[in-house]
């Protein structure tokens, strides 16, 4: 069995009537138990990195007594064994009931190994590697003394200018459900109790990504049918896959702010769905209520916050402050504090800690265990498994190891940092720049010539100039753009979704050398390309890749491995079609590619499409779809069909396909969009090679959730595409029969 094997058994939590955990409920005083719901930013620790508002700053002497005290539960972002041990053996030998503490942290896509960012790995359509690359980074995090993250992130992000597009699986919740189990299932293992696994969070909950014009922590107005057939979908996966946690959201929904939404928090989630895990706040989301003016003050925040089902108070400490008072007010029965404290000891329980209090806090593994071979060969793997080759006209890639002079300019050149991405808290390491993975392949390293040309937002005094004679004396240009990595992630939603102004110029001067150009993007999200960008005649989106970045972007532009990755998200034509997504709505005016006439569903600029559809992405191979062919043109209510499509690889590289299976319902009592994704597989190729892929459906797959939350399937036509993105393939047309 490999290192990152998949390994596939959810973790049951205690019953309710654990008697070890009703015993110390019974134990504990209101104000244990408040201490119970409470986690606090362990700011006092040294790793702790600087990334929340400030909050107030708590000595280590502080936080000691705190824990002596029994008024904290656990501490996250903060990590090292030797000092998690410290506070560990505080809260066993000092504290009255002996409760260990639990210890967190925002453990994205890998600590001491990058992988890339979410969005990136996502288009890689592989949840085998998704998991993988989570189990790698569980080995990791618990090596260094954390015990659960805060990850994965499953918002479906429909609107390109929210920067935290880059943490999650990108616009379909189809994609985002396969991957998010995939990844709860690498966090958390087999057995939650081993101390190399991590109890992971599917959060933000709920429809965080669909805020308001894309505004970082903005409203949400939302109709009840998108929320449930768009945005909960990946929570339910991850939940299914036994994710043990999961946290509440900053933004609003139709007027209810997330963490203090009974709706979702109580009757959705722990009644529809039969949840027996902890319901953590956003960091401090508990207390935002007040801003948001949906309580009083602090106080009705953490009545309404707990009575609505939030468990546990990160951050802001209202629970410990507010809800013994609460409690003796009678404004928030004990029972529902009991309970909250019981799924809190549950998980505790879940993963191992009454009977290990010191599990991931080993010496020996934080030695040991770090960036190992094996762990930086699969950053590698995955950093190349997530590039998408968007174009590359007349074959210009992959480019001959030799005998050709390369410029490789732009601000990310010989970047080894902002390549980690925006999550990359506990790296002490540089990434591998991509000048250092293209001199390393080149068989001689000095045909390489490298000029930065501008900074990431701002020009460089001479830098055109210097772009430009070192473009003039190269035979082919290899231009790295992009975003820096404050560009994207929590905070950094963009107005406009292109690249900077001093970029674009740069951009123009080089093209208009005349060489061929090569471009090579860094982005947290689906970009705006515009003007000599665009007309390129080879794009590569490369995401933040991680560590591993310049080995992987090396082993794919010259060739010793094929791009494969696919877009997860769409690239619109314009940054003012935001938001857009593939899976809209047909609305009474389409309009199609051929028609360009007036009164239609448009843009006057653009038409309602994209640039390069969700789905796509080219290889160096070259490959035929055949039409969609179906073996029967109906489908019995209770019964299944097969749909299939014949694949060639018509080129003379191998190559990796994945083919996609799209429906369209033709009528439906709720409008349905114009293409969903329901399902996906990946085939090799060799040259010359063909395939048949195979998809058997049920009326599962023509399903989709009502405003209720139950799944619709409604008898009619339904046009089935197996198609290499969302905008090709040849349809075939199924009709789902009534029962009988
Ligand atoms: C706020 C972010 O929204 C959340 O995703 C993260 O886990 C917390 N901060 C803790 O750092």
């Amino acid at each position: 069995m490999s290192l990152f094997s998949p390994r596939v058994m959810p973790a049951e939590p205690a019953g309710d009537d654990d008697p070890f955990i009703e015993s110390l409920i019974a134990r504990m005083t209101l104000e244990e138990k408040a201490g119970q719901l409470s986690i606090f930013f362990d700011n006092a620790r040294e790793d702790a990195p600087d990334i929340n508002p400030a909050q107030a700053a708590k000595s280590l002497a502080e936080v000691r007594a705190e824990i002596a005290a029994g008024r904290v539960g656990g501490l996250f972002n903060g990590i090292g064994v030797a000092s998690g041990r410290a506070l560990q053996k505080v809260a066993l030998e000092e504290s009255r009931l002996k409760i260990p503490l639990v210890f967190a942290a925002d453990v994205i896509h890998g600590l001491r190994t990058v992988f890339p960012v979410p969005l990136g790995e996502a288009a890689a359509f592989d949840p085998d590697l998704a998991e993988r690359t989570a189990r790698a980074a569980a080995l990791e995090a618990t090596a260094v003394g954390v015990q659960w993250t805060f990850a994965p992130m499953v918002d479906v992000a429909r609107d390109q200018r929210w920067g935290r597009v880059v943490e999650g699986a990108g616009e379909d919740p189809y994609l985002g459900r396969v991957l998010a189990a995939a990844r709860v299932r690498g966090f958390q293992g087999q057995d939650l109790r081993d101390p190399d696994t991590l109890l992971a969070t599917v959060k933000h909950f709920a429809a965080y990504g669909a805020v308001s014009g894309g505004m970082e922590y903005n409203s949400v107005d939302l109709s009840e049918a998108t929320l449930h057939d768009v945005h909960l979908p990946p929570f339910k996966a991850g939940l299914d896959a036994g994710a043990l946690s999961l946290m509440t959201a900053f933004n609003d929904i139709n007027g209810i702010p997330a963490t203090a939404h009974r709706g979702l928090l109580t009757d959705v989630l722990r009644k529809q769905w039969r949840f027996r895990g902890l319901v953590v706040s956003d960091f401090a989301s508990d207390a935002e209520l007040v801003s948001h003016g949906h309580a009083a003050d602090e106080k009705d925040a953490a009545r309404l916050s707990i009575l609505a089902g939030c468990d546990v108070s990160m951050a802001s400490g209202i629970y410990n402050r507010y809800l013994p008072e609460l409690v003796r007010e009678g404004a928030v029965p004990m029972a529902v504090v009991d309970e909250s404290v019981r799924r809190v000891l549950r998980v505790k329980k879940a993963l191992g800690l009454f009977d290990n209090p010191y599990r991931s806090l080993d010496p020996e593994k934080e030695r040991t265990q770090l960036r190992l071979p094996v762990t930086v060969a699969l950053a590698r793997e995955a950093a190349r498994r997530s590039v998408v080759l968007l174009k590359n006209e007349g074959g210009l890639l992959p480019l001959p190891k030799g005998g050709r002079r390369i410029a490789l300019i732009g601000p990310f050149a010989s970047d080894r940092v902002h390549l980690m991405g925006p999550w990359a808290l506990w790296n002490e390491q540089r990434g591998v720049s991509l000048e250092q993975g293209l001199r390393e392949a080149l068989d001689d390293a000095q045909a390489l010539e490298v000029v930065a040309g501008c900074g990431i937002e701002a020009p460089l005094e001479g830098g055109i100039a210097a772009a430009v004679t070192a473009a003039a004396r190269a035979d082919v240009v290899i231009l790295s753009l992009g975003e820096g990595d404050e560009m994207s992630g929590e905070s950094a939603a963009r107005a406009d979704i292109g690249l900077p102004a001093p970029q674009l110029a740069l951009a123009e001067a080089v093209a208009a050398t005349g060489k061929p150009l090569v471009v090579v993007l860094q982005h947290g999200r689906a970009l705006a390309l515009t003007g000599a960008v665009r007309a390129a005649p080879a794009l590569l989106a490369a995401w933040y890749l991680g560590n591993e970045s310049g080995h992987a972007l090396a082993d794919l532009i010259f060739g010793d491995h094929a791009p494969s990755g696919r877009l997860p998200v769409s690239f619109p034509q314009h940054a003012g079609q935001q938001p857009f997504h593939y899976n809209h709505r047909s609305t009474g005016r389409p309009q199609t590619q051929a028609d360009a006439s007036r009164f239609k569903s448009r843009y006057r600029e653009v038409t309602h499409a994209p640039l390069y559809p969700f789905g796509h992405g080219l290889g160096y191979g070259d490959i035929a779809y055949g039409a969609t062919e179906l073996d029967a043109s109906t489908l019995a209510w209770d019964g299944t069909a097969t749909a299939q499509v014949t694949v060639t690889n018509r080129g003379a590289r191998a190559m990796r396909e994945v083919a996609q299976l799209y429906i369209h319902q033709r009528v439906a009592s709720l409008v349905r969009p114009v293409r969903e994704l329901r399902g996906f597989q990946a085939v090799e190729l060799k040259p010359g090679e063909s395939a048949t892929l195979r998809f058997v459906l049920t009326r599962q797959h023509l399903a989709y959730a009502g405003a209720d939350g139950r799944p619709v399937a409604e008898p009619g036509l339904f046009d089935l595409w197996i198609a290499p993105s969302a905008a090709g393939g040849t349809p075939a047309v199924l009709r789902l029969l009534a029962a009988v």
